[in-house]
């Protein structure tokens, strides 16, 4: 009782809000009190720990809304992020993708290896915030995801009939068999 006064405070003592409602009353039992403080203790880092915004929310949990495979770019949009790629990003990930002695694989295995289990916007992301080095993030997003989509079909991922689109991406969970079996 001496070494914790704030959890058991005198039963004579009521402390007053707004001149009116009671807390701490006589008539609330010691067991009460604690059972309310230890409510409190929980419910405060609960509250404490929700984000600011939709951004800090684990990016490798996708809404279980689908993958990769599911057929999320057009041959046609594979088609223009070829272009795009070989005159934005081949120079260092060669024209197969595979890369050269200090710009990593966009393919196969150290590609899945990498990214598999992430969304196809976190692959987005990266493209926006690093590449191409000399210049981030001043290509449009419309280009970026083209080459998403190139980069996409060089995994063997299948084509479907809608381009990705800007809300897909956070959406798409990058599966790391493209083809099982192969
Ligand atoms: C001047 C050479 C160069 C160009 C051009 C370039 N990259 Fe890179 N890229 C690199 C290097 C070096 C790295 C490794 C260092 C890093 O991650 O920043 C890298 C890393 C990456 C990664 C991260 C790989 C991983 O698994 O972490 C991705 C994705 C990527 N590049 C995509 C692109 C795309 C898409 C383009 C074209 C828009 C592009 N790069 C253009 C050199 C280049």
């Amino acid at each position: 009782m001496g070494r914790w006064p704030w959890l058991f405070p005198n039963p004579h003592r009521e402390i007053r809000i707004d001149g009116g409602s009671v807390l701490g009353a006589t008539s609330r039992a010691p067991l009460f009190r604690f059972v309310f403080a230890l409510s409190m203790v929980s419910v405060l880092p609960i509250t404490r720990a929700e984000p600011a915004s939709g951004a800090f929310v684990q990016d490798t949990q996708a809404d279980d809304q689908g993958t990769v495979c599911d057929g999320v770019y057009t041959e046609a949009q594979a088609e223009r992020g070829q272009a795009l790629y070989r005159e934005s990003c081949a120079a260092c990930h060669a024209p197969d993708l595979r890369g050269n002695s200090v710009s990593p694989s966009l393919v196969g295995m150290s590609f899945t290896f990498l990214w598999g289990g992430s969304t196809l916007g976190a692959l987005f992301d990266r493209f926006e915030e690093r590449m191409p080095p000399a210049r981030p993030g001043t290509l449009s997003p419309q280009t970026y995801r083209d080459i998403l989509a190139f980069v996409l079909r060089m995994n063997s991922y299948p084509t479907g009939a809608q381009e990705l689109q800007e809300y897909d991406l956070h959406q798409l969970l990058i599966s790391a068999n493209p083809e099982p079996g192969r």
